[in-house]
């Protein structure tokens, strides 16, 4: 297969970003990793080499660093897109240390698209959104013509701002086509269990907190309140395979690097449909692993919303995208690749 176009994927190290490496390379792109690795690990790298068998041009770059940066795309001239995944995720950091969230989710994206300003030439972007924009919506399941809410974190703030910022830029800047994809909650491993999700340090998110406890890494999981006004007082999310979740990205591609794509901007929401509350997804682990998970009931969540789940007719229709893979398929992958972590 001829090489597509050349694509830098920004955050390729990490957990969305890998799988979409992967993807990209079985389209047949070339793809150029650039990560800092302040919240990735290297060995994702060689995860990704084993599984494409091809070698990759990583860039290990500080985004925050503007003379960086302009390197990088001096180096790269002859890039078609970007795939712009780096940021600082973690909610409760944000509440506690909002200027790093600022200066590193804002300051690297308005540096990159300073630099694709500088190029002077077509390019496409596809900007890692999330479902955190919409707060607790009124309306479900979820469209994208949902009210966005006051963000309730400074790390959810960063992402309204952040597709405010592209979608401002798209007005003044002719040679861009861009696509913010909202994710709802990406889960699982690669069916090869040579990457998956590595957080760093203690979990924030329940399903490689759940892996942990199982494994012995954690005594047990605290069910994050069951009071909610939920069929079993948990709170309901739209839990989606990160290998669907990566192919989305393909097709958001695909569609702005078509030049007979007249739309410049466009947002669409990226989950399942469907929601499955916390105890569901407790009960799917225990099912799919046959292991009894440690776990107790617990106060609620500062800033937890109560149910989120999406709709994703505008994706399926306009992007031929849709979610295949189960919930059941997810959380047997995430089972396999802790296992695997556990035999490192
Ligand atoms: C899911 C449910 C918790 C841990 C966040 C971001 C979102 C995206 C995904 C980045 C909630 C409950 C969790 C635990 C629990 N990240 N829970 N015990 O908060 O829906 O979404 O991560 O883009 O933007 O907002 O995901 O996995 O943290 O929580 O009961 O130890 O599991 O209360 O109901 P969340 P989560």
């Amino acid at each position: 297969m001829s090489k597509k176009s050349k694509i830098i994927v920004t955050g390729g190290l990490g957990f969305i970003g890998s799988h979409t490496v992967v993807e990209l390379f079985s389209e047949g792109y070339e793809v150029i990793i650039v990560d800092d690795l302040s919240n990735s690990s290297i060995d994702i790298l060689k995860g990704i080499t084993n599984i494409v068998k091809s070698d990759i041009i990583f860039e290990k770059i500080d985004l925050k660093n503007k003379i960086s940066v302009k390197e990088l795309f001096n180096k790269h001239k002859d890039i078609s897109g970007i795939i712009h995944f780096a940021a600082s995720k973690a909610i409760g950091e944000s509440v506690i240390e909002p200027l790093k969230y600022y200066e590193n989710n804002l300051g690297s994206l308005i540096n990159i698209l300073q630099e694709i300003e500088n190029l002077n030439t077509n390019i496409s972007f596809i900007f890692s959104s999330s479902c955190t924009v919409y707060g607790q919506a009124l309306n479900l399941p979820i469209k994208e013509i949902e009210s966005i809410k006051k963000a309730e974190s400074p790390y959810g703030n960063t992402k309204q701002i952040g597709e405010e910022i592209i979608e401002d830029f798209c007005k003044s800047y002719n040679k861009i086509k861009s696509i913010s994809l909202r994710y709802f909650n990406p889960i699982g491993a690669h069916p090869s269990i040579e990457i998956g999700e590595l957080p760093i340090g203690k979990p924030e998110n329940l399903i490689p907190f759940i892996t942990q406890t199982a494994i012995g890494k954690r005594e047990k999981l605290i069910v994050f309140g069951n009071d909610y006004p939920t069929q079993d007082g948990t709170c309901i999310r739209d839990y989606i395979h990160v290998i669907d979740l990566a192919k989305a990205h393909i097709k958001a591609l695909e569609r702005v690097l078509n030049p007979e794509q007249k739309s410049n901007y466009d947002v669409f929401n990226i989950g399942t449909g469907k929601g499955y509350s916390v105890m569901e997804v407790i009960k799917t682990f225990e099912k799919v692993s046959s292991h009894k998970l440690n776990y107790t009931i617990g106060p609620r969540r500062k800033g937890d919303i109560i149910e989120a789940y999406a709709d994703t007719k505008k994706a399926n229709k306009i992007l031929d995208w849709h979610a295949k893979l189960s919930l059941e398929d997810a959380i047997l992958s995430a089972w396999k690749w802790e296992k695997k972590l556990q035999e490192l």
